[in-house]
C-alpha cells in the first residue's frame, strides 16, 4: 500500500496554540494552514474511543484519575480546555467520531495514533480500525493508522486491513526493516531526536516514507527535510510549513 505523507502534521491538532486533542485544536490547526492533524485516542472503561494522550486525565481535564476506570459520560462532563487557556474553558474531550466527521466536513487528513491503556492494546486497536472503517467513506482517502504498540497495529489490520499504517517507535531500533514488514505498515515514524542523515537514507531507500515528532523548531525541520524526511509532526505547524519544501 502506497502512502504519501504531507510534509507538515499538527501534533494533536495544533497543540502549542489550542488545547491538544479536542475538536477547537483540530479546527486552530485548520485555521492555521495545515492539511493534516494527528491525535491520540484510546479506550474509556465502557470501551469508547475518545481522543486522549495520557493514561489519567489529570493533566488535560478537570477531572482525575485513569481514563481507562472512568465511563464515557463522566469524561464527557469534563472541561478539556480552560487548563490551556480561559478562552477555551468548555471545551470537551471529544468523541474519536465526532473527531472523524470533523475531517469529513473540513478535508482535513488525519495521522490518528492508537495510543491503548495497559493491557487494552488489542481491543484499542481493533475499535479504533472498526470505526474508522464504518464511518469513512470510501471515495476518500482514510487517515493512517500508527501506534507504538505492535499488538494494536495487528488487531487494527485484522479488523480493517485495507487502512494504512505506520510503525511508530521512540529510537530506531536495529530491526526496523523487519518489523514494518511483519507488521505490513506503509510509513515509518519515529522521535527526531537520535536521528542522523544514513538511517533516513536507509529506510527511504527502502520505499518507507518517514514521519518524525515532535519538531518545533524551523531550523531543525530543515536539517530533517535536508536529509530527505517526508514529513515533521509538531505543536507548531505553521512554523514548519514556512520551511517545508
Ligand atoms: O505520533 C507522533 C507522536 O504523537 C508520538 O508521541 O507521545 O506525542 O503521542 P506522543
Ligand atoms: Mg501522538
Amino acid at each position: 500500500m502506497t502512502v504519501r505523507l504531507p510534509s507538515v502534521v499538527g501534533h494533536r491538532g495544533a497543540a502549542a496554540s489550542a488545547p491538544e486533542n479536542t475538536l477547537a485544536g483540530l479546527r486552530r490547526a485548520l485555521a492555521l494552514g495545515v492539511r493534516c492533524v494527528e491525535f491520540d485516542v484510546k479506550l474509556t472503561a465502557d470501551g469508547v474511543a475518545i481522543l486522549m494522550h495520557d493514561d489519567t486525565l489529570d493533566r488535560t481535564t478537570d477531572g482525575k484519575g485513569r481514563v481507562a476506570a472512568t465511563t464515557a459520560a463522566a469524561i464527557r462532563s469534563l472541561d478539556a480546555g480552560a487548563w490551556f487557556a480561559p478562552e477555551f474553558a468548555g471545551e470537551r474531550v471529544p468523541g474519536f467520531e465526532a473527531a472523524i466527521d470533523l475531517l469529513l466536513e473540513t478535508g482535513l487528513d488525519a495521522n490518528v495514533e492508537i495510543k491503548p491503556c495497559a493491557g487494552r492494546e488489542t481491543e484499542t486497536g481493533a475499535a479504533v480500525a472498526r470505526i474508522l472503517a464504518a464511518r469513512w467513506p470510501r471515495d476518500r482517502a482514510p487517515p493512517l493508522l500508527s501506534s507504538f504498540a505492535e499488538a494494536s497495529l495487528v488487531a487494527a489490520r485484522a479488523a480493517a486491513p485495507a487502512l494504512p499504517r505506520g510503525l511508530l517507535v521512540k529510537h530506531v531500533p536495529a530491526d526496523w526493516r523487519a518489523r514494518l514488514d511483519r507488521l505490513d505498515c506503509a510509513t515509518f515514524h519515529c522521535s527526531h531526536r537520535e536521528l542522523d542523515a544514513a538511517t533516513v537514507a536507509a529506510v527511504r531507500g527502502a520505499g518507507f516514507p518517514m514521519l518524525v515528532y515532535t519538531v518545533n523548531e524551523a531550523e531543525r525541520a530543515r536539517t530533517l527535510f535536508g536529509w530527505g524526511v517526508d514529513c515533521i509532526c509538531s505543536d507548531r505547524p505553521e512554523a514548519i510549513l514556512a520551511v517545508a519544501p
